[in-house]
């Protein structure tokens, strides 16, 4: 028996009514095994926080089918999916959305206090992470007093705290410069690499792209094509410039000193 994937969307489509019908995304379907590193890219517009948010439960599909880990969200009734989210999902946001008032490890740990969890347990992961991270110093700073890569590596720590079978991340980097978006970018392949964790990020940044290990194109709603990665970094990221290019990405704003 093949191993559940830990995403599979099958004819997924999403069409926004109102005044203006627009129709987001068309016939997609998508498999993303456990342990991958998938990165989606496109032009503006098209679509790509859109199939984010189908696969999250934020948005509702207007047909076709999501499967995160063999377990189809829309079917579930209001507790399941509650239940769902907090186990299978995990979230990072551009904009971090850390809660201020707390420490950084006040914040990491919140995704566990909704369970209960026995202090101990709670401590033992919480260091687990912060070493994944790098930021054991930091942990009783609040989030104000800390940079925005540090902020995003608390907002990975508390995304990995419950294992989720997939993390889901748009735009990680979109907010933070180069060297923090390395930063970022590293410790997000890491987490990948050592744990297994499966990964969808979508990015417009090449750089942040090239840390993927395939990238998925969509054009006006559908998919475009993919990339796979190999070994070398470098080449990927002229790869993915010379896939925007083509598939009309925003390759005009880059330069290429940057890898
Ligand atoms: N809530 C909504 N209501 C109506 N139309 C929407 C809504 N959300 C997105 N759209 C439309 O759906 C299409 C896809 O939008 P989406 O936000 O998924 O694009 P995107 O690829 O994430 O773009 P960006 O790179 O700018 O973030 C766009 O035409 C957008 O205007
Ligand atoms: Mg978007």
């Amino acid at each position: 028996m093949n191993p559940i994937n830990a995403l599979e969307v099958k004819g997924l489509n999403k069409v926004y009514p109102g005044k203006v019908t627009t129709r987001a995304l068309t016939d997609i379907h998508l498999s993303i095994e456990s342990g991958e590193f998938v990165g989606i890219m496109g032009p503006s517009g098209s679509g790509k926080t859109t199939l984010l948010n189908m696969v999250s439960t934020i948005d509702k599909p207007t047909s076709g089918e999501v499967n995160v880990n063999g377990c189809n969200p829309y079917l579930l009734n209001k507790e399941e999916l509650a239940h769902f989210r907090r186990r299978q999902l995990g979230f990072i946001f551009q904009d971090f959305n850390l809660l201020e008032t707390l420490t950084v490890a006040e914040n990491i740990v919140l995704p566990l206090t909704l369970d209960n969890p026995k202090l101990a347990k709670m401590e033992s992961l919480l260091q687990k992470v912060a070493e994944r991270l790098n930021i054991t110093d930091i942990l009783n700073k609040r989030t104000y007093e800390i940079s925005g890569g540090q902020r995003q590596c608390t907002a990975i720590a508390r995304a990995i705290i419950t294992s989720p079978a997939i993390i889901l991340a748009d735009e990680p980097t979109g907010s933070l410069d180069s060297n923090s978006s390395r930063v970022v970018m590293k410790s997000l392949e890491d987490i990948n690499r050592k744990e297994g964790t499966t990964l969808l990020l979508v990015t417009h940044d090449p750089l942040s792209a090239s840390y993927c290990k395939r990238i998925i194109f969509i054009k006006d709603g559908k998919l475009a094509t993919e990339i796979y990665r190999g070994d070398n970094r470098q080449i990927f990221f002229q790869k993915i410039i010379n896939t925007l290019s083509f598939w009309g990405g925003n390759s005009h704003e880059l330069s290429s000193i940057r890898v």
